[in-house]
């Protein structure tokens, strides 16, 4: 196998641990060869993906490992007394709706199906012995649909908020060939319900110096997908309005703070 090129693991770690002589040589002469200034590039490329993995692992456990041995989940409830979750009825949102009042928030689901909202907010009290209420709003109206939302929300302490609601069309499409109406769907719900919702409750978040928003998006968030254009782009605009909001509420009070979140099967980011 010998000049094949072929690293075991002892050869990997005995070049991680030559990272700092060399690096410490390097700098200490001047660079006569590409060679040198292509090793040096090379040590920073890989010091920067081992951060970067090491980051990776801290955050996994962080997320993942803590709360379970610390047993913190209850520490959900430090947020607020009440959560809100739109599209609540079904899929994600309905998984999130049943997570959040398993560990004792009172729930405000928001949907179109008035018959779907009874039924699931009748389970979630009778399971979890939590308050529930409902809103009945079709985000793809528009403007209409928050001022009640308003009403009710400024009346709650509300801690947690799900932006889950979200519409693809019914297969992948050439961006031309989405119906007019479509498009002014998917704008609707993806975004301007998302951003309203944030919009609505974060002053009462940042007036208690607690909440969180967590945004729903997609794995399509990543780049521009062809045959999603207009899905894929809805689900970017969210995150950058949440981490320019967050930046700058957590410059003024430190109490908000933005963390991303990538879970694979169904793929959510969080802030
Ligand atoms: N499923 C996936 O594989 C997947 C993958 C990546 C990301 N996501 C994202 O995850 C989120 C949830 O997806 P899902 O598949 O769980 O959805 P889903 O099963 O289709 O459920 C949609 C929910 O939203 C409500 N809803 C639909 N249109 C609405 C409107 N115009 N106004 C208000 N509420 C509305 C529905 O209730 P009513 O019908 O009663 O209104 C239902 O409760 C979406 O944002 C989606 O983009 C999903």
């Amino acid at each position: 196998m010998e000049g094949l090129g072929i690293f075991g693991a002892t050869d990997m770690i005995g070049a991680v641990a030559s990272i700092p002589a060399l690096l410490s040589g390097a700098m200490s002469h001047v660079y006569y060869s590409y060679t040198e200034i292509l090793a040096v590039v090379g040590v920073f490329y890989i010091m920067w993906k081992m951060f970067n993995f090491l980051y990776f692992c801290y955050t996994l456990i962080q997320l993942h490992v803590t709360p379970w041995l610390l047993n913190k989940t209850k520490h959900i409830q430090h947020y607020g007394e009440w959560a809100i979750v739109t599209g609540a009825t079904a899929g994600i949102g309905k998984e999130y709706a049943e997570e959040l009042a398993k560990h004792g928030m009172n729930i405000l689901l928001i949907s179109r199906s008035k018959e779907k909202l009874q039924e699931v907010s009748d389970a979630i009290t009778k399971t979890y012995g939590v308050k529930t209420r409902f809103i009945i709003a079709d985000f793809s109206r528009g403007q209409d649909v928050y001022p009640t939302i308003k009403e009710v929300v400024d009346d709650l302490d509300i801690g947690i908020l799900v932006n889950n609601a979200g519409l693809f069309y019914e297969f992948p499409e050439r961006f031309a060939k989405v119906p007019e109406d479509k498009v002014w769907e998917i704008i609707n719900v993806n975004i301007a319900a998302a951003v309203m919702m944030a919009h609505i409750v974060l002053p009462g978040m940042v007036e208690r110096k607690r909440g969180a928003i967590v945004n729903v998006t997609s794995a399509t968030c990543c780049q521009p997908v062809p045959m999603m254009t207009l899905y894929a782009a809805t689900k970017v605009i969210i995150i950058y309005v949440c981490h320019a909001a967050g930046l700058f509420i957590y410059s003024i009070t430190k109490h908000i703070k933005i963390k991303e979140l990538f879970i694979t099967s169904h793929t959510f980011y969080h802030m």
